[in-house]
C-alpha cells in the first residue's frame, strides 16, 4: 500500500470530484491521503471537509506563498479553526517560492515565519515548499524553531547539501514525479542517498504527473511510478518502498494518518 502524503483535490482541478479520484487511486493500490488545503479559506475548507468525510483521507491547511500577499486576518482566523480539527495533520504547504514571485519576497518570509509559528503553538507538523529560495528557507526554518515541530520538505527538488541540512533540522524529504525526470540528477542523487526512514513520496496532483505521464494532469493514482523511480534508485523491490514510506508518513503525520490507513503504530 501507497500513501501519497501530498495531493491538491479542489472541485478547480478535479471536476469528476474528490471521490472518482481516491477510487481511481485505490485501484491502483494507494490507501492513503494527505490532502492540501490552501489557496484560501473554501479550499481549506474543502480539504479538511474531504477529510472528514472520508476514513481514508487526513489534511493539512496553510498558507501557500503564492497567496502570502494576499492573506487576511479572516483566513488566518479560518486556519486557526480549521487547525483544532482532529483530522488536520500539519501546517502547509507554507514557505517561499522566488519563481513565481506571485507575492513580494518580504511577505512570503513574514507569512511562512508566522505560520510557523503558528504551527508550533498549534503542536503540528509543517509541510514546506521551497523554490529557488533555498538559503531563505533554511534561514527561516533555523531563526523560526520550525524543529520544534519538524515535518516535510515537499517536492523536494534540491541537493543533498540542502538535504543534509533539512534532515538535520528535523525535516524529511518527500519525493514527487521530480524524481522520476530523466535531468533531475540531484534530486535522484538524494532519492539514492537519504536514509530509509526519513522519505516520503507524494504526487503534488494535479501538478508533475511522473513520466511516463509527464504533461498529463496528475493524480493520486500515478504515485506508483514514483515509488517505482524511487526503488529503482535505490536499488530495492517497489514493495518495499512502499511499505517504508508508509510508515515514515505515519510516523510523521501521526496517529490520524495512521488510522486513516489502518496501520498500528509503535511508540516512538
Ligand atoms: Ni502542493
Amino acid at each position: 500500500m501507497l500513501i501519497d502524503t501530498h495531493c491538491h483535490l479542489d472541485a478547480h482541478y478535479f471536476a469528476e470530484g474528490p471521490d472518482a479520484v481516491i477510487e481511481r487511486a485505490r485501484a491502483a493500490g494507494v490507501g492513503g491521503f494527505v490532502c492540501i488545503g490552501v489557496g484560501g479559506a473554501a479550499a481549506a475548507e474543502h480539504a479538511v471537509g474531504v477529510a472528514q468525510r472520508r476514513a481514508d483521507v487526513v489534511a493539512t491547511v496553510g498558507i501557500h506563498p503564492h497567496e502570502a500577499g494576499s492573506s487576511s486576518a479572516e483566513l488566518f482566523a479560518t486556519l486557526t479553526a480549521l487547525s483544532g480539527q482532529p483530522k488536520v495533520v500539519a501546517i502547509g504547504e507554507i514557505g517561499l517560492d522566488y519563481h513565481y514571485d506571485h507575492s513580494p519576497r518580504d511577505v512570503q518570509r513574514d507569512v511562512f515565519a508566522k505560520m510557523i509559528g503558528f504551527a508550533r503553538e498549534r503542536r503540528l507538523p509543517i509541510v514546506v515548499h521551497t523554490r529557488e529560495a533555498a538559503a531563505d528557507t533554511l534561514e527561516i526554518l533555523g531563526r523560526e524553531g520550525a524543529g520544534d515541530v519538524g515535518g516535510v520538505i515537499h517536492c523536494f527538488s534540491e541537493d543533498r547539501a540542502f538535504a543534509a541540512r533539512a534532515l538535520d533540522l528535523g525535516f524529511d524529504l518527500s519525493f514527487s514525479g521530480v524524481v522520476t525526470f530523466k535531468n533531475a540528477q540531484s534530486v535522484h542523487d538524494v532519492a539514492a542517498w537519504a536514509p530509509a526512514d526519513r522519505i516520503l513520496v507524494e504526487t503534488d496532483a494535479p501538478y508533475l504527473a511522473p513520466h511516463p505521464l509527464r504533461g498529463k494532469r496528475c493524480e493520486p493514482a500515478y504515485v506508483a511510478h514514483t515509488a517505482r523511480a524511487v526503488a529503482m534508485l535505490r536499488g530495492v523491490q517497489p514493495d518495499e518502498i512502499a511499505q517504508l514510506t508508509s510508515e515514515n508518513a505515519c510516523r510523521r503525520f501521526g496517529p490520524a494518518l495512521a488510522a486513516a490507513v489502518g496501520m498500528v503504530q509503535n511508540p516512538s
